[in-house]
């Protein structure tokens, strides 16, 4: 059988399979979406949202990009994160990367992937930002994981520098970002850090609202 027929096999398996438990499943599912969780996330196919948090449909809303980068210029990121702030009003925002992301590990060489190399240069930029403790890291391996960590802390920074989660901020005290990398070895998530609403972010970054 060819690969991809499988898939739709699967479909028609999980269908059934969700109509036994609630004859209604999928009438209710398409009323509406209230997810309280927005997921931003690497394309890797070894990090499944869902799978790795134990939610089902209708619980996450979801961005993923190679290595979870949260680029302003962006339309893609952007408008994922107006919606998920501005209408789901989303409760928290995660930002999950992973170690032995391929992203991370390519902008660590020096080698040429074509258009790639434009999004993998952000990674680069984290890098430079932290090289001091970086190349202080003497094992390979270890300063490739440490990169991964500081690639999620970046991107939480940059999601608290936009706009839309300067504005909710400050006029709901929503929402809460967290950083998170899934552990490909052992399926465990490590929370790594965690943004509030009164989080101070530097100076230069804040918008005036009226
Ligand atoms: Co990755």
């Amino acid at each position: 059988m060819e690969s991809y027929k499988k898939l739709l096999l699967a479909n028609k398996a999980w269908v059934k399979d969700k109509l036994s438990v609630r004859e209604d499943y999928f009438l209710r599912m398409a009323e509406d979406q209230t997810p309280e969780f927005l997921w931003i996330g690497c394309s890797d196919s070894r990090v499944p949202a869902e799978d790795v948090t134990g939610t089902e449909p209708g619980e996450l809303f979801v961005h993923r990009n190679i290595a979870n980068q949260i680029i302003h210029t962006d339309f893609n990121m952007l408008s994922v994160l107006q919606y998920a702030v501005e209408v789901l009003k989303v409760k928290h925002i995660i930002v999950c990367g992973h170690y032995g992301c391929g992203g991370v590990k390519n902008a660590l060489s020096h080698k040429h992937l074509g258009l790639i190399n434009k999004w993998l240069r952000n990674i680069k930029d984290v890098y430079r930002l932290h090289q001091h403790e970086l190349d202080g890291i003497a094992d390979g391996d270890r300063r490739f994981r440490r990169l991964v960590e500081l690639n999620v802390q970046e991107q939480v920074w940059k999601l608290a520098e936009t706009s839309f989660v300067q504005h909710a901020w400050k006029d709901e005290q929503r929402p809460y970002i967290h950083g998170w990398v899934y552990d490909l070895h052992t399926g465990y998530l490590n929370d790594l850090l965690l943004l509030s609403p009164d989080t101070n972010i530097e100076d230069i970054y804040k918008f005036d609202f009226d």
